[in-house]
């Protein structure tokens, strides 16, 4: 399982190519007349023998192509819930926009600035509880949640957090239950990871384990940094899932006769519509989108307050849910993940996982040489509305296992690049989502209120400052 790195020329290679090169018109290589905009199908073991700028490139076109019914897009026989789920006659029309599948493109909604980016309102998505059950034909919130469209600028790193944090987490774990049994004594440990805490774990010698007071984070401690309430756990469940939600193309590693017992599971006439490699080569183009940056104004004045602004944040309890800065131990990305679950692509099943490092230029590192990820969250979530302040807590159906006022920290990095803001795009304003903050950021919001006027300035100019790298072209 020795991964090989392609040197650093090939990783500049590979993002010159997905900023630079010319939009990729679509199926060059489908025959005339052919009515397809997807790449053809490659196994995994042959993505992972291409050129790394080869595979984001078409990673990107794959995130760009307007899939169309000849390849599959669709899907009349199954819902676009996550766990494959034969669909009822619903009657429904081929696109809908609650049901789905209600766009043709990745970029349909990730386009601001550019592909990756996020969205504007009118491409909300509406979201179901999604696991099991989601052939509703209503637009009654009753049986959607509707979210706004994140940027995917710098997953890749968000990534790699989330595995690291959670092998950290694990390892205390491990460690614990085994000093519990050789004691034949119950333990309660603190869980933290990159300065996080995670609430304690008590270990009982006959290996139960008391998981009543973790804090913010699944049972299982692994940390799921996508969606906005924090249920996904890697680029690629999160990319197979909307593929068949949004599209309807169904991945063969989740969908397939292996799994299903059928190669046309939505019973659209199209087999085995969108493989290992091109879901790989998904995932290599969006862990390679650069990571936001921290872009001071030039002007003076704006400058000095955005700084000042910074410094606030800080004092009025802001960053201790937006963490400014987390420690990266490797920038290389791994492909399959370690946490996928069954039904993506688990490192078990390859030879050899891809291996390539993300491009960390412009990231400060500290002394012991981490990289420091200017993510500002804590990976954790939280309880964010309440009875004074419950616009945050505006969806009728619990996600998952989690409540309904309960979301992941925002990732803050871009922000300044990615109104309107709030889980659901419904604010225009910095001012507005921080404003109705509540819950557990209810002392921080007080504390904002009670700042003077150009106090509360600064800090809006400082979240003004971070923003997403790379818009305009170059990485
Ligand atoms: C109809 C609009 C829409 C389309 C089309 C769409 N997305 Fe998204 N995407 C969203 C929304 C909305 C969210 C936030 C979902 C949530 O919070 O539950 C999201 C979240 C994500 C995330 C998680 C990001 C994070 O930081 O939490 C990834 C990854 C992603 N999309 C990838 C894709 C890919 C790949 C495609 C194409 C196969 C795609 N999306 C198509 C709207 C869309
Ligand atoms: C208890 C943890 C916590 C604290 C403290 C906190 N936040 Fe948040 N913040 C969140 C969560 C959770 C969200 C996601 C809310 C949602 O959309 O459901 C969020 C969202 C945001 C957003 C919107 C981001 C986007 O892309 O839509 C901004 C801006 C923000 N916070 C700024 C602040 C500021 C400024 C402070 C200090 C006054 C603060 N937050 C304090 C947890 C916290």
């Amino acid at each position: 399982m020795k991964p090989t790195l392609p040197p650093a020329a090939v990783v500049a290679a590979a993002l010159a190519l997905i900023f630079s090169a010319p939009q990729v018109a679509a199926a060059a290589d489908a025959g005339w007349g052919e009515e397809r905009a997807m790449p053809p199908p490659i196994s995994f073991a042959d993505a992972a023998r291409l050129s790394l700028a080869e595979l984001a490139a078409r990673g990107r076109r794959l995130f760009l192509a307007k899939f169309t019914a000849a390849e599959g897009a669709g899907r009349p026989g199954a819902t676009g819930a996550i766990v494959p789920t034969k669909a009822e006659e619903t009657g429904l029309p081929t696109f809908f926009r609650t049901a789905g599948p209600d766009s043709n493109a990745c970029r349909g909604c990730h386009n601001d600035p550019e592909p990756g980016g996020a969205g504007d309102f009118v491409a909300n998505a509406f979201v179901s509880e999604g696991f099991s059950d989601a052939d509703f034909d209503t637009v009654d919130p009753q049986f959607s949640n509707e979210r706004g469209t994140p940027a995917l600028n710098g997953s890749g790193f968000v990534e790699l957090l989330a595995r690291e944090i959670t092998a950290e987490l694990r390892a205390q774990r491990r460690a614990a239950a085994a000093k519990a049994r050789t004691s034949g004594r119950k333990l309660r440990i603190a869980l933290s990871a990159k300065n996080i805490s995670f609430g304690h774990l008590t270990l009982h010698p006959d290996g139960f384990m008391d998981v009543s007071e973790l804090e913010g984070i699944d049972q299982d401690l692994v940390v799921r940094p996508f969606s906005q309430k924090g249920v996904f756990t890697s680029l690629r469940q999160f990319t197979i899932n909307a593929l068949n939600a949004h599209h309807g193309l169904q991945a063969v590693e989740r969908f397939g006769a292996r799994h299903t017992g059928s190669a046309d599971f939505d019973k659209d006439g199209v087999s085995d519509e969108i493989g290992a490699g091109n879901i790989t080569a998904l995932v290599v183009f969006q862990a390679l989108l650069p990571p936001p940056i921290a872009a001071l104004p030039q002007d003076e004045a704006a400058r000095a307050a955005a700084a000042r602004g910074r410094a606030l944040f800080s004092e009025i309890g802001c960053a201790s849910c937006h963490m400014p800065a987390l420690p990266l131990e490797s920038a290389v990305f791994t492909e399959p993940g370690p946490y996928n679950p069954a039904g993506n692509l688990r490192r078990r099943e390859v030879k050899a996982p891809l291996a390539f490092p993300l491009n960390a230029k412009g990231l400060a590192r500290d002394e012991a040489g981490r990289i420091l990820v200017p993510v500002f969250s804590d990976f954790k979530r939280h309880v964010i509305a309440d009875a004074n302040k419950p616009h945050f807590a505006n969806e009728l159906l619990a996600q998952r296992f989690v409540n309904r006022d309960v979301f992941l920290t925002a990732r803050l990095w871009g922000v300044g690049d990615t109104a309107p803001y709030g889980h659901r795009g419904d604010l225009t304003t910095l001012r507005g989502a921080i404003m109705h903050h509540g819950g557990e950021a209810a002392a921080a919001q007080k504390a904002f209120e009670a700042l003077e006027a150009d106090d509360q300035r600064r800090i809006i100019a400082f979240l003004q400052s971070l923003k997403l790298a790379g818009a305009g072209g170059s990485p």
